[in-house]
């Protein structure tokens, strides 16, 4: 199925025969271009940027290349192809034929999970607003623009949900999107660590490795709701989710990549002596590692959850790729938690939030694990580690129980004293703010960050990904 761009609204849902869904959207464009305007990436606006734009929805062959100014792309509304006879496939309706509209009991369930997800997307493009102000590349510019558009049609894809199916609510809703703002005092985001200021580089890399890998597991387990709208929906941002991480995980690995180089020149990997030579040392990413790390895993939600519980029995949220359990229902099997008192057997449906969350973490380390052959491959005998789960939490049952970075209880006061050489300091941010001057010559690199092995959509790496003139 093709995308329609004969529409105001490029979509694939057949807008142009539903006239109340396009005057609701149609009213709510002009409030989001807005919202871009004041609260999108600062500058830029009228330059044009290397972007890829959906043209379909299938997994090959669905993106389109070509310069365009952020303000006149393409923002749509994408559904996956709806499969045939599709049915539910986990929780108390297993096996029955999935929704294709909301349940009137699950409404303000369904209605609350899609309004969080929907916050999470223009929460991110508020805190990268500054960013491209010090890009260390006109590449790594282009990418961040690549992200905040496609976090924008992120917010488009839930905006139709909650105006096609949640009717005046949705619509309040969908203009309350607008108007929180991640980190406001009075109105700030919905979830903590979409509150989190990004002003540095690193820490974009580290977000769009950490928190953008937390919105792929929650789009896996909504891509299996029954609500089969809501799953083919998610289905089709996962396809765009995947880029948002590969600039988390080159860009993490071309930090650790320069650090490398500049610790061969010096044949030692003294952290004082790395940045002295302007990269970022490995004490100082591990730093920042534990910290985005351990805010994600947050996200997840508490370990023993009766709200998770009722989400999969329902029906709302399975776990990602369900497909892959032998037991879809989890009625009798039950699940260990770990907790500071000790192992608790819980009923494995309030332990979904958990189960999400390990997987996660496994798929976290697949990075970890690249990183650290890297530096092997340089001849340095140290390693990153993805930190405890234990560690530095503030929700679940972990929630301000002090630990070190492996999950070893400690003291109250270790904890404090331990905390900066764990967590980056007020110092370590400010070298790293240090750093971030703004390169924009074709093809130049700052001097913290390794070029990248190849460009986008087999351009080379000195394409005037952006053109500032
Ligand atoms: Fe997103
Ligand atoms: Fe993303």
């Amino acid at each position: 199925m093709n995308i329609n761009y004969s529409d105001k609204i490029p979509n694939n849902v057949n807008l142009a025969n539903d006239r109340k869904l396009q005057r609701a959207l149609e009213h709510w464009q002009p409030h989001f271009l807005k919202w871009w305007d004041e609260q999108g990436p600062k500058d830029f606006q009228s330059n044009d940027v290397y972007l890829r734009t959906a043209v379909g929805v299938d997994a090959k062959g669905w993106a389109s290349y070509g310069h365009v100014k952020m303000p006149d792309y393409r923002w749509g509304i994408f559904l996956a192809d709806q499969m045939q006879d599709r049915t539910i496939g986990f929780g108390d309706h297993f096996g029955e034929p999935v929704w294709q509209q909301v349940p009137g009991e699950l409404r303000s369930q369904f209605r609350r999970i899609i309004v969080t997800q929907g916050d999470t997307e223009p929460a991110s493009v508020e805190q990268q607003r500054l960013l491209g102000l010090t890009c260390p590349s006109l590449y790594d510019l282009r990418n961040l623009f690549q992200v905040n558009v496609e976090e924008g049609r992120h917010l488009w894809a839930m905006v139709y949900l909650l105006h096609c199916y949640f009717g005046r609510d949705g619509r309040e809703e969908a203009e309350e999107l607008l108007s929180r703002h991640s980190g406001d005092t009075d109105n700030p985001r919905i979830l903590g660590t979409f509150n989190e200021p990004i002003s540095d580089w690193l820490s974009f890399f580290m977000f769009t490795y950490f928190t953008d890998r937390d919105g792929k597991f929650q789009l896996k387990s909504l891509s299996e709701s029954a609500f089969d709208p809501l799953a083919r929906t998610c289905r089709f941002m996962l396809t765009e989710e995947a880029h948002h991480m590969f600039v988390g995980e080159t860009g993490v690995g071309r930090v650790i990549k320069r650090c490398l180089e500049v610790m061969n020149e010096l044949g030692s990997d003294d952290p004082t002596g790395v940045r002295e030579n302007g990269a970022v040392d490995l004490v100082t990413i591990q730093k920042y590692l534990n910290f985005w790390f351990s805010s994600s895993l947050d996200l997840f939600g508490s370990e023993i959850s009766s709200n998770a519980a009722s989400s999969f029995a329902s029906g709302i949220k399975g776990r990602p790729d369900e497909g892959r359990y032998e037991d879809h229902v989890c009625n009798d099997a039950t699940y260990d938690i770990d907790t500071p008192e000790g192992t608790e057997q819980v009923n494995l449906r309030n332990a979904m939030n958990e189960v999400t969350r390990e997987a996660y973490v496994k798929d976290c380390e697949i990075g970890i694990k690249r990183w650290n052959m890297m530096i092997k491959r340089a001849g340095f005998d140290v390693s990153l580690t993805l930190p405890s789960t234990r560690f530095h939490r503030t929700i679940g049952s972990w929630a301000n129980v002090p630990t070190d970075p492996t999950g070893q209880a400690v003291s109250r006061s270790e904890f404090d004293t331990g905390i900066p050489s764990w967590l980056p300091t007020e110092e370590d941010r400010a070298f790293i703010r240090s750093l971030m001057q703004r390169v924009v010559e074709p093809g130049k690199m700052a001097g913290w960050i390794a070029p990248p092995d190849r460009g986008i959509n087999n351009n080379p790496v000195d394409y005037e990904y952006v053109r500032l003139k």
